[in-house]
């Protein structure tokens, strides 16, 4: 897809990644419309990047169906739906259920919402597209993490099974899938030493880098968009044979525990 034109919107548009992407998309001649649950930062926000902002919370169903009504009335049918908004949530299963409840409405079910409100009408004109952010911890997994691993690997089966059911229908499914990246949620959220042996070993890149890799990965229309390639060997490892991956996991989880 070439975004010239396009409408498109990018949940958690104010920070980070989306902020990255929201403002490639504009300069890439596109019409777009930044969701994010502040309404002051997200107004601040789109009007820096030269987007429309819509205070949205991704997790509650009636606040995505206003986001859609509300950007298809100021700008038109929306070509390009970026979820991208998720949180990070540590632990194991002791993680308490209104933890594991939180991530999974953020981190999938908005997912669901967004198709939800934005298919029918895609399906109808026989075109648009549904870009999600997971993560590559939605590949492969984050030591000391399962609810953020759990919710990440949903989020990749989703964008998986709409790209089977839809894709010989004009509907063009993307799932990026990035290591670390120095925003608000590697930087200032609750961090997970694992995560930063992987991150320092993968090397952290700059939300602007992740944005070229999305616009390049929009371009190619290609389902897994990653922004560190080396993702893509670690994911053939791991296909190739699970059991030795999971030992190479289990030594670096040792190394982790080691270096606490
Ligand atoms: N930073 C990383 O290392 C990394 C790596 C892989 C994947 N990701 C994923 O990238 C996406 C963006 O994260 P980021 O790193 O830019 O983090 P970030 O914290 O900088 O930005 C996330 C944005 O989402 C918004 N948000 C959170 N909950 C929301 C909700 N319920 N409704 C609307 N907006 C909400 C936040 O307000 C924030 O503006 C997330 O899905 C994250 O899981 C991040």
């Amino acid at each position: 897809m070439e975004l010239g034109g396009k409408v498109a919107v990018v949940t958690g548009g104010a920070n980070g990644i989306g902020r990255a992407c929201a403002a490639r998309f504009v300069a890439e001649g596109a019409r777009v419309v930044v969701a994010d649950l502040d309404g002051d930062a997200t107004a601040a926000a789109a009007e820096e990047i030269g987007a429309l902002g819509i205070a949205t919370d991704v997790s509650v169903e009636a606040d995505i169906v206003h986001l859609v009504a509300e950007t298809e009335r100021r700008l038109g049918p929306i070509d390009l739906f970026h979820s991208n908004a998720g949180i990070a949530v540590g632990g194991g299963v002791e993680a308490p259920d209104e933890e594991w409840q939180r991530i999974w409405d953020v981190n999938l079910m908005a997912h669901v919402y967004a198709t939800r409100a934005v298919l029918p009408a895609m399906l109808d004109r026989g075109e648009g597209y549904l870009l999600s952010t997971a993560s590559a911890a939605g590949l492969l997994t984050n030591i000391g993490a399962a609810p953020y691993s759990v919710t990440k690997h949903a989020a990749v089966a989703l964008a998986e099974w709409l790209s089977v059911t839809y894709g010989d229908q004009g509907i063009k499914v993307s799932c990026l899938c990035p290591q670390g990246v120095a925003t608000n949620m590697l930087l200032g959220g609750p961090r997970d030493a694992g995560q930063s042996v992987v991150q320092a070993a993968a090397g952290v890149l700059q939300p602007d880098e992740v944005a070229d890799a999305v616009v390049e990965g929009l371009r190619a229309e290609r389902f897994l968009i990653l922004p560190h390639p080396e993702v893509a060997e670690y994911f053939q490892r791991k296909a190739n044979d699970y059991d030795r991956w999971l030992g190479g996991m289990r030594r670096l989880q040792a190394r982790v525990r080691g270096s606490r």
